[in-house]
């Protein structure tokens, strides 16, 4: 019978002692909760990021938490996660929609990175259909509001102790 390891995996670990996920949040999710509220709910952006950081500390991880409205200061988070971070959980916002800047800083990552929207862009106006970042990440989730942002950070970190 296979013996039962008793150690976390070594890339679980790594995240745990070393690299934070990053957790990159655009523009106006800053007024979460107090924005459109049936669309986007009643957490704001201090309780998500809460949320995240206790649920990588419950699994031995860490998470980064930063939010932008700026395009350019995305992009200098994503280049800087290249190095410094296990992992990429992104909400882009609207820049989803156009910033070919965002795609290109996201394909050059070699951490997984997983889009996340909290409403289901696909039931919403056409414009939001498609996103820039989908063909350059491993996974999307949307549609499933704040949870996403866990689910995510479950899918990073089970594909890092691969
Ligand atoms: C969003 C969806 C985007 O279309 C929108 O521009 C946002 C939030 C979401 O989380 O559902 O700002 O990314």
């Amino acid at each position: 019978m296979a013996k039962k390891s008793t150690s976390a995996p070594k890339s679980v670990a790594k995240a745990k002692g070393g690299k934070p996920v990053y957790v990159l949040n655009g523009p106006n999710l800053n007024l979460l909760g107090l924005r459109e509220p049936e669309i986007y709910g009643h957490t704001s952006l201090a309780d998500i990021e809460k949320l995240v950081t206790a649920h990588a500390k419950a699994r031995g991880a860490t998470a980064l938490c930063l939010q932008s409205n700026h395009e350019g200061e995305l992009v200098t988070w994503i280049q800087e996660a290249r190095s410094m971070a296990s992992g990429v959980i992104i909400n882009a916002a609207a820049y989803s929609h156009t910033s070919i800047a965002i795609h290109d800083a996201l394909a050059m990552l070699d951490i997984p990175a997983v889009e996340v929207h909290i409403s289901n862009i696909y039931k919403r106006e056409e414009f939001r259909h498609y996103s820039y970042m989908s063909s350059v990440v491993k996974g999307v989730i949307c549609g499933l509001g704040v949870q996403g942002y866990t689910l995510a950070l479950d899918a990073i970190l089970a594909d890092i102790s691969k």
